[in-house]
C-alpha cells in the first residue's frame, strides 16, 4: 500500500526504514533519499513509528520478566 503518495513510499518502504532506526517521517524520507513534500504521510508515518516502538518496548519487557 502507497504511505506517501508523492514519493510512492509504501508500507514496505517505511518499515524498512523504522528498522533501520528511522523515528520520524524526515527521517523515514531520507532513509530513502527523499524529503517530505506535502506532508499529509507524516500522521500516518508517526502511527506506524509509534505501533512498532510500542511492541518493541512490550517484547523488551516481556524479556525482562523471563528473565527474572
Ligand atoms: S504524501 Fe508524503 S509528502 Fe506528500
Amino acid at each position: 500500500m502507497i504511505v506517501c503518495v508523492c514519493r510512492a513510499l509504501t508500507t514496505s518502504k517505511v518499515n524498512d526504514a523504522i528498522a533501520a532506526g528511522a523515528r520520524s517521517p524526515a527521517q523515514v524520507h531520507r532513509h530513502h533519499e527523499t524529503t517530505i513534500n506535502c506532508g499529509k504521510c507524516s500522521e500516518t508515518v508517526c502511527g506506524m513509528i509509534r505501533e512498532q516502538s510500542c511492541s518493541g518496548g512490550y517484547d523488551d519487557a516481556r524479556q525482562l520478566v523471563a528473565a527474572e
